[in-house]
Parts: C-alpha cells; structure tokens; sequence
C-alpha cells in the first residue's frame, strides 16, 4: 500500500492540526445553536470521527451515502441516495460534513436536497477543497486546506475503495490509476 504513494502531501500531526483548528471555529459559532452533523459517507468517516470529537459544544450526528450514476456520474451531476438520513431536520442547524469538494456535484446535490428539508441552517464544511476542479457554483463555510489537482488519497479518501485507512494524506504514483 504505501509503495503506491509518491509523496507524503499532508501528515497525521498536520492533519490533526488543522481539524483541532476547524473544531474550535465551529464550536464557537454554534454554541447557541442546535448543531447536527451530516457525514457523507463513505470519504468523511475519518475526518468525521476526529471534527466531532474536536467540538466542545453539544451536537447530533448523522450519516448519509451517495452515489454518482455510472461511470460518466461527475459530469453528468446525477445522484441518487443511497443512505438517506434517519433524523429529522426541522429545527436543526446542520454541518454537513465532506472530506473534498472537487467538481462541487455531490454538495450541491445534497444541499439542495436538505434545504428542502427545511432545517434551522446549513453550513458546509470540508477539510480539502479543490477549486480548480469545480464546475458547479459551490463555496464551503469552513474549509481545512485548498489541495493542488492531484490525486491524493488516505484519511477516509480513496482510489478504487482502497487507501482510506492510510493516516496520512499521499499523492498517488501515476502508475497505479494508469495515469
Ligand atoms: C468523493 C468525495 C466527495 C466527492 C467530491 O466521494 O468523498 O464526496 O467525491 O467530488 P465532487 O465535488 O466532484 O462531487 P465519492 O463519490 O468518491 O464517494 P466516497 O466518499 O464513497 O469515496
Ligand atoms: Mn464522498
Ligand atoms: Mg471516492
């Protein structure tokens, strides 16, 4: 596994410290609100389990899965759930949670579907962002670090289901995805 990577981009100390950082932001800018996370599986397990355990005010989560239709899904922009969530969401301020927004396809998909829900608020929030990637108009409300367009797996970010468990953030050698 580790043979596949080609650089180390972000380590675990650096990731931890970003998320520390993010956990602070946001438990000060929710602490008289109602905050429930949404987790979008499966990329944000990690950053997902370390957030809510870096926030100090109280807080539901949840998760939901989606997924794109066939293989031309990000250009297409058509998703369908596959989890749906089990709360509720009248009265929530909801944070979604996403590893990366790269085209922009899945958030916006998913914020327009739990607007519809009519919760309290949505925020966005994403530990990486690539905005040279983005072809739908979409901006996170808390974003970790901007990452170059490489393809980069680990901390819950995978190439072909696998490297997710990788502690670290690693740009992939070329060979492996045939690139
Ligand atoms: C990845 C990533 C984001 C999404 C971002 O998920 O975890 O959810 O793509 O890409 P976008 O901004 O172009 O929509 P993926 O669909 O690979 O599923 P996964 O989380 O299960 O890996
Ligand atoms: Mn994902
Ligand atoms: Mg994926």
């Amino acid at each position: 596994m580790l043979n596949d990577i080609k650089e180390v981009l972000f380590s675990e100390e650096y990731l931890a410290n970003i998320v520390q950082r993010m956990g602070k932001q946001i438990s000060e800018d929710y602490k008289d609100k109602n905050l429930l996370m949404v987790s979008v599986l499966k990329g944000s397990v990690v950053f997902m389990a370390d957030l809510m355990r870096a926030i100090s005010v109280p807080c539901r989560v949840d998760f939901m899965s989606v997924s794109s239709y066939g293989s031309g899904v990000k250009t297409s922009g058509v998703v369908k759930i596959v989890k749906d969530l089990d709360i509720p969401l009248a009265g929530y301020d909801l944070l979604v949670v996403e590893d990366i927004l790269d085209s922009g396809m899945t958030l916006s998909y998913i914020l327009e579907l739990l607007q519809s829900r009519g919760p309290r608020s949505i925020r966005l929030c994403t530990l990486f962002d690539k905005p040279e990637r983005r072809t739908v108009d979409i901006t996170a409300d808390y974003v970790g670090t901007t990452v170059p367009d490489a393809f980069i797996v680990g901390y819950g970010l995978d190439y072909d289901e696998k490297y997710r468990n990788l502690p670290f953030v690693g740009i992939l050698k070329p060979e492996v995805y045939g690139g």
